[in-house]
């Protein structure tokens, strides 16, 4: 059957045309709209970069302003969702919440479901955008039990986030200013990444027409697993367990081993073969952060050696398997306070602009039809039916 090309896990087939994002995985360079991301982490803000991938340009200070005031108005979340809330169990995990959570959005926001219209378009990506911080430290909060918080909106984007995870309504909060940049580059660094399996699952989702806030909802679930998003939570983990410098070698001969299934998390990447450019200022943004919050962790001493002995190892070498985006996330955002189960669910919050865009992109592009793949039929041919008393 020679009908379709057989291209399991599309590695070589583009889905779309695209502006948003360039890779090159041999170079390890990503660009968003043309700026490296390297300059993006450096000198620009969340918002920024937002803006960025949503219209195309850098905005000037009058465009940055009013996206922030736009941004800020859609914060709150519909009153009636904190009973929604209530409905999960206190253990739930924040992403089984937030795939939840969001999927509900389509119920309570009407005027922003027609995907025809480019003006509701544009209030659902802004809404999602807005609202994700605060679905994400509800979640936290459901889960240990405190009160929600509502948004402050003289905070940034990122301080006010921080302020609603970890302040509580007896105390003044005062945002850690290291953190918030910290936690803003971490941001920065999540908000795209072309056409990874969640962004094509929002893409898919959205090719039938479906409504934004359904297809986030997708794409939050697909980001769920240990092989995408889940990777940080399994990543620091895994550091967790190896404890000490000694042990690594131990480690490295597991995944080294073909007859044992544990991989070395944080490392490979389906299209970089290069070092991730991200990996690069996450870990210079480890040292900010341990410095700042004067945190002697041994993990990151063990995510330092290990990454030093893997790529002296003839198999990484050789496989071109080099620490992703993931490898030190984890370890700076515990640092911060995060436990391990929120990770997925900040990453899930950056993405968020990425997948609206890339949908928004989707949606605007002329040549748009539903995705529908063919496969390769290899079930019995044809044959006749029998009555249940002659099988
Ligand atoms: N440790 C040990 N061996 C590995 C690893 C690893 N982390 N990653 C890949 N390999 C080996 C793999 O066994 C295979 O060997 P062989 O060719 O002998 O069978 C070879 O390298 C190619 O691996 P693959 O699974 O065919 O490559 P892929 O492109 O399908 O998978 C990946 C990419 C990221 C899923 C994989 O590298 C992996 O499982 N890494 C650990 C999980 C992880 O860190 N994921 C985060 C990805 S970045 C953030 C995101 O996108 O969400």
């Amino acid at each position: 059957t020679g009908m379709f090309t057989y291209d399991p896990g599309f590695t070589s087939t583009a889905s779309c045309e695209s502006g948003l994002t360039y890779i090159d995985g041999d170079e390890g360079v990503l660009l968003h709209r043309g700026y490296p991301i390297g300059q993006l982490a450096e000198h620009s803000s969340f918002m920024e970069v937002s803006y960025l991938l949503l219209n195309g340009e850098l905005p000037n200070q009058a465009e940055l302003d009013k996206f922030n005031y736009t941004i800020t108005r859609h914060t709150m979340l519909h009153e009636q969702l904190a009973t929604f809330y209530r409905g999960f169990r206190r253990d739930a995990h924040p992403m089984a919440v937030m795939c939840g959570v969001v999927g509900a959005l389509s119920a309570f926001y009407h005027d922003s479901t027609d995907i025809t219209d480019p003006h509701q378009r544009m209030i659902a990506s802004h809404r999602l955008i807005a609202k994700m911080p605060t679905i994400a430290a509800m979640a936290y909060k459901y889960s240990v039990g405190q009160p929600f918080l509502y948004p402050q909106n003289d905070l940034s984007y990122t301080g006010n986030f921080l302020r609603m995870t970890f302040g509580v309504p007896a105390e003044e909060y005062e945002v850690n200013p290291v953190v918030e940049k910290a936690l803003d580059r971490i941001f920065i660094l999540h908000a795209d990444h072309e056409q990874n399996a969640s962004t094509s699952t929002v893409r898919l989702a959205g090719s039938s027409g479906a409504n934004p806030f359904a297809c986030i909802a997708a794409g939050i679930a697909c980001l769920w697993g240990p092989a995408h998003g889940g990777a940080n939570e399994a990543a620091l983990n895994m550091l967790h367990e190896i404890g000490r410098p000694e042990r690594i070698p131990e480690y490295i001969a597991r995944a080294k081993d073909k007859n044992d299934p544990f991989r070395l998390m944080g490392f490979g990447h389906r299209v970089y073969k290069n070092y991730d450019p991200r990996a690069t200022v996450m870990q210079k943004t480890v040292r900010e952060v341990f410095a700042a919050l004067k945190v002697d962790n041994p993990v990151f001493e063990v995510a330092l050696q290990l990454e030093e002995m893997a790529l002296k190892d003839d198999y990484f070498v050789e496989k071109k398997l080099f620490p992703n985006v993931d490898f030190y996330s984890g370890v700076i955002l515990s640092a911060i306070g995060f436990p391990t189960t929120m990770f997925t669910a900040l990453f899930a919050l950056a993405r968020t602009v990425g997948w609206v865009a890339q949908w928004n992109e989707m949606i605007s592009d002329p040549e748009q039809r539903i995705g529908r793949p063919r496969q390769l039929y290899t079930g019995p041919t044809q044959r006749d039916y029998l009555p249940v008393d002659k099988r």
